[in-house]
């Protein structure tokens, strides 16, 4: 049945607590846990390395179909390596991958070639013994994973959001990332038929988390 191997999909805007659900739901339930927004990151950071710019090229194309793709796991959580390397959280986060990455997301070359990859990280959680998987990101209940039986959508107030930038020390206009994000023609941004909507600033982080695990213990027999 489709709860055989479970996966949970977390979909929603910038700072609306999604990584640290995935991480904590991910450790409750032994599940794979995968960050898409870490992997748009990675090459956002690795094509302005090779001064390439967002937009549509021969460039780009090539530049993608070079990268050779694949993951490391620590703990619950699968990082991207790209032609061999992981890249630190401070090249992840850093002020040019911010103002970039929605501009690189945007582009139908790059999702196309993410696609693939983030697909493959059920075959990665199975692989690796796990019980499940748990993937966040914009697009993955509407397009990566639409059979997904667990489909969770997170919502936050700007107010609630910068808070959470702030405290991170992170220099990021979430209000533009979402617009762009939202905006854009290819999976844009948005709540997927179906899913369960969670306003995330009503709720601590703990009852967020219990809530997701215990919809998905409930529903799975295998768990
Ligand atoms: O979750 P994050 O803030 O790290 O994501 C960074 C950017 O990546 C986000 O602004 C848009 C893009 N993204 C996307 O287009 N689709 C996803 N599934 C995940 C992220």
């Amino acid at each position: 049945s489709a709860t055989d191997f479970p996966i949970i999909t977390l979909d929603g805007g910038a700072a609306t607590g999604k990584s640290s659900t995935a991480r904590g739901v991910s450790q409750q339930l032994r599940f794979l846990h995968a960050d898409t927004g870490s992997h748009y990151r990675a090459l956002t950071f690795l094509l302005l390395r090779k001064g390439i710019s967002p937009e549509e090229s021969d460039e780009l194309t090539e530049a993608l179909e070079e990268m050779k793709l694949s993951a490391e796991v620590d703990g619950t959580l699968a990082s991207l390596i790209a032609d061999g390397k992981k890249l630190s959280p401070e090249d992840l986060r850093s002020l040019e991958v911010n103002r970039n990455v929605s501009s690189f997301a945007a582009l139908p070359p790059v999702r196309n070639r993410l696609l693939r990859y983030q697909r493959w990280h059920r075959e990665l959680a199975l692989e690796k013994g796990f019980l499940g998987l748990v993937i966040e990101g914009r697009d993955i209940g509407s397009v990566v994973f639409p059979e997904a039986p667990f489909r969770f959508f997170l919502e936050a107030d700007e107010s609630t959001r910068i808070q959470r930038r702030s405290e991170e020390g992170q220099e990021d206009s979430v209000a533009a990332r979402d617009k762009a994000d939202s905006g854009r023609k290819t999976a844009p941004l948005h709540c997927p038929e179906g899913a369960i909507r969670i306003n995330t600033g009503n709720y601590t982080l703990e009852e967020v988390i219990s809530q997701i695990c215990q919809k998905v213990q409930n529903d799975s027999d295998a768990l």
